[in-house]
């Protein structure tokens, strides 16, 4: 048994292991590039047939992966993609980054995760090391996916099989801290489970943090997320408190993040966007309730950060009042469609929010956003604006959601009419002029 994890170990020690990446997204494509420039061979699984040919050409579609490393890995042979999960078959390594949403009804939505040991188990055989690094909840790695992955096979795992859970920490947009330098947390069901998967992630990332269970890695990510969504909340609701005193909680923040020590900076906005902060931490309050405890922090964040879109759109039609204009039939242009300055991604923006409850309320609503050029959501379908200055000057407001850093905000704040800044984008310009406002 022991020779088994040694030849496992060998394998990954010499880089000779072949590595599968299942989900080939903003997680799992960093992620497959990575391993491939360490020197794993590795293959990329993913039912998109668009994806998989775009990689396959050599083409990378998420903004931060290098087009340059995507190709020459690609012509190297050393990354490959395909829709057939039977190259698992082959693997000694495997990690799981397929999605982990919310269902309509704000729960778990676990298909993405069974349907992905479903397509695998088949191929699943000894003296691999798998891990699962879409983020959940704990016990998801022991009690959802261990059994899939070896019931009817003559497997024991932490002695021929290896299966552990690491939390993906990737922060879409950031250069500094990559995929390689951010320390990655490891746990396995087993010792040996961590052991394996910490050996198999040392080849490519420069600072692995073991820990004892998958249950421990699991919450890892759970609190680091959830810490997030709650001190968004609590500085929402002082942005919302300020405002009721008449007090710029924008300088409050910047006063207060003077204190060298105790105190970590968080900004309010007009609500939580992406893939994680709004989501993650529902993970963790639907497993407690089935435990009967009700995860009392998650849910009044969650109900604050909820209420944002509809506080900005309120602060709209105040700074529309102000100027004699209703909120019907006015024209509205928001700024930035991302959840977050300078990348492509709308999803959860808080941005689709803003634009349906001024649609609803009766605005004409345009939008430009730099990375966004089209908007096709269920209620929402709009084209960014193609020329942002005549669009700034002929609106009755500017509605700035997402503080893109190539905006010109000098300008934009001289040419507009009036101005809902909901991110402090403006800073200092124009804070005492009455047609800008702050959130
Ligand atoms: N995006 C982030 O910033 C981020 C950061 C940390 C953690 N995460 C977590 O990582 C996980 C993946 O997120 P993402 O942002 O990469 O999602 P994504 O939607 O960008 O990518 C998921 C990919 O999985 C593919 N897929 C769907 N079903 C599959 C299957 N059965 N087999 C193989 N591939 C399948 C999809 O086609 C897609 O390409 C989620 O759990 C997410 O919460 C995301």
């Amino acid at each position: 048994m022991v020779n088994k994890k040694n030849s496992l170990q060998k394998k990954i020690n010499d880089r000779s292991a072949k590595v599968v990446v299942l989900g080939l997204g903003y997680v799992g494509l960093p992620l497959a590039v990575v391993l491939a420039e360490a020197g794993y061979q590795v293959t990329g699984v993913d039912p998109d047939q668009e994806k998989v040919t775009l990689l396959n050409q050599g083409i990378s579609y998420i903004d931060d992966v290098d087009i340059e490393a995507v190709k020459l890995l690609t012509e190297s042979k050393n990354l490959l993609a395909t829709s057939d999960f039977s190259v698992v078959a082959e693997a000694d390594a495997v990690s799981i980054c397929v999605p982990t949403p919310l269902r309509k009804t704000r729960d778990p939505d676990l298909s993405y995760i069974v349907d992905v040991s479903e397509a695998i188990a088949p191929f699943i055989h000894p003296h691999m090391v798998v891990v699962l690094e879409s983020t959940t909840y704990p016990g998801t790695t022991r009690e959802l996916l261990l059994p899939k992955l070896i019931e009817a096979r003559n497997l024991t795992v932490g002695e021929n099989f290896f299966l552990a859970f690491s939390p993906e920490r990737v922060d879409p947009g950031r250069e500094d801290w990559t995929t390689v330098n951010t320390p990655k947390v490891v746990g396995g069901i087993t010792p040996a489970c961590t052991e394996i998967a910490s050996a198999f992630y040392e080849q490519a990332m420069e600072n692995i943090v073991s820990v004892s269970t998958t249950e421990v890695a699991e919450m890892t990510k759970l609190l680091e997320n959830t810490y997030r969504m709650v001190n968004i909340g609590l500085v929402n609701e002082m942005a919302i408190m300020c405002d009721r005193m008449g007090i710029d909680v924008w300088e409050v923040i910047e006063a207060a993040a003077t204190k060298p020590f105790g105190f970590m900076k968080f900004t309010p906005g007009p609500g939580l966007g992406g893939h994680c902060i709004p989501i993650d931490p529902l993970y963790l309050s639907w497993k407690l309730r089935s435990l009967n405890y009700t995860a009392r922090f998650i849910d009044l964040a969650s109900e604050i950060n909820t209420g944002m879109p509809r506080y900005v759109v309120g602060k709209v039609q105040n700074a529309l009042n102000s100027r004699q204009i209703p909120l019907k039939n006015s024209r509205i242009l928001v700024l930035g469609a991302a959840y977050k300055p300078d990348i492509n991604d709308v999803r959860e923006s808080p941005a689709l929010d803003v634009i349906g409850l001024l649609q609803q309320n009766g605005a004409e609503v345009t939008y430009h956003d730099p990375y966004i050029p089209q908007l096709s959501q269920e209620n929402i379908k709009l084209s960014s604006v193609p020329d942002l200055m005549a669009a700034v000057e002929s609106v009755d407001c500017v509605v700035i959601i997402t503080n893109h850093s190539e905006y010109d905000y000098q300008q934009i704040y001289e040419k507009a009419n009036c101005v809902m800044d909901a991110r402090n984008a403006l800073g200092s310009i124009g804070r005492d002029d009455p047609k800008v406002t702050r959130l």
